[in-house]
């Protein structure tokens, strides 16, 4: 399936695996990407640039295909070294950044002087239209839906995709929701020229986290994740957990004088625990509605290839049979 998307990134399929903290590793990135999508290695799940500079070069071991880096700009005061993890990205010959959070202005053009493809994340269209003004080659519209944080304006993607291609020039693709040929398809339909996906790339083999966050993803339904740290400005939707109850009855307590001190423990550096410990109630971590969909674990191949197929059929038996009739 050729798409601007495809076109921008050198890939076979429009798909591509979102930065998540602790789960895109170089395993990951190189399965997603031998596989024909874009494989994503997140920046600051690496402690340091050089901790980057060894993961991707790790993952150039594993593939010899197109990779990406996620950069999450965080609203926090003592920033991470974002000039040194840019320098790793550009000195790694890497030629895709998923940038994501606050805005990437101050990145993009130093990542484009070095020929690097800049898609930025982002949740309305306020922000993907500042994104493309700023210079980014594509964005990741990323609906309510989203395993992470969706923002503060609550679109879903039945309406945020189709504003986005009402609104932008250049292309995006649809994040938030996506598991199989259905969501591709119905993303293409929307405007899209591929889909983003999360949540479904860690119930995958390759996917380097615990057993029990896989069975966990397995487990849930679409009705069990929560919206956290909401009065904070700074939703994330997550896995219903112990933590998140604990969480949750101290937001109700607290009310608008809640600070992140008061949350500290479910929230703060509880990533390791879940991700490598298979700690599933050691804190709040990241998962989409899309948990819903999720029943298997698969290969990235394997996921990947049955997407496609599903994908075709729809398209040239479904559809072009409703067309036709
Ligand atoms: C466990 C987890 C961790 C994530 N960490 C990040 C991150 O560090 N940076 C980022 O930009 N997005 C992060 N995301 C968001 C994903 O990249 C992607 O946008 C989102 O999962 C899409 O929604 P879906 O889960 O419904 O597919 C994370 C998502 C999950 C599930």
């Amino acid at each position: 399936m050729k798409t601007r998307i495809t076109e921008l990134f050198g890939i076979k399929h429009p798909i591509i695996q979102g930065g998540m903290h602790f789960v895109g590793l170089a395993e990951l990135a190189a399965a997603v990407s031998n596989a024909g999508g874009l494989g994503i290695i997140t920046a600051l799940t690496q402690r340091t640039p050089d901790d980057l500079s060894r993961e991707i070069e790790k993952a150039r071991k594993l593939t010899d295909k197109p990779i990406g880096v996620n950069l999450t700009f965080l609203p926090v005061v003592n920033a991470p070294d974002y000039p040194g993890y840019v320098k790793a990205i550009i000195d790694g010959g890497v030629k895709a950044v998923e940038t994501a959070g606050n805005n990437p202005g101050k990145w993009v053009d130093m990542l484009k002087a070095a020929d690097v493809k800049v898609i930025h994340k982002c949740t309305t269209i306020r922000h993907s239209l500042k994104a493309q003004a700023l210079g980014v080659d594509a964005l990741s519209v990323d609906g309510f839906e989203c395993g992470g944080h969706p923002g503060e304006d609550d679109i879903p993607n039945f309406i945020l995709l189709a504003r986005a291609e009402e609104e932008l020039k250049v292309p995006f693709v649809a994040s938030g929701g996506m598991a199989d040929g259905r969501s591709l398809v119905a993303a293409l339909a929307l405007g899209a020229e591929g889909m983003n996906m999360g949540t479904r790339f860690i119930a995958t083999k390759e996917a380097p986290v615990h057993e029990n966050v896989k069975q966990a993803i397995l487990a849930a339904s679409e009705t069990d994740t929560r919206l956290v740290m909401r009065p904070l400005r700074n939703t994330e939707r997550v896995l219903r957990n112990a933590a998140v109850d604990r969480l949750l009855e101290k937001e109700k307590a607290l009310g608008a004088n809640i600070k992140f001190e008061d949350i500290a423990a479910e929230v703060a550096g509880v990533y390791p625990r879940i991700m490598q410990n298979g700690e599933m109630d050691a804190g709040a971590w990241s998962c989409g509605m899309v948990a819903g969909l999720i029943n298997d674990i698969p290969t990235c191949q394997e996921l990947i290839d049955r997407i496609m197929v599903q994908a075709n059929d729809l398209i040239n038996k479904r559809l072009a049979g409703f067309a036709n009739s």
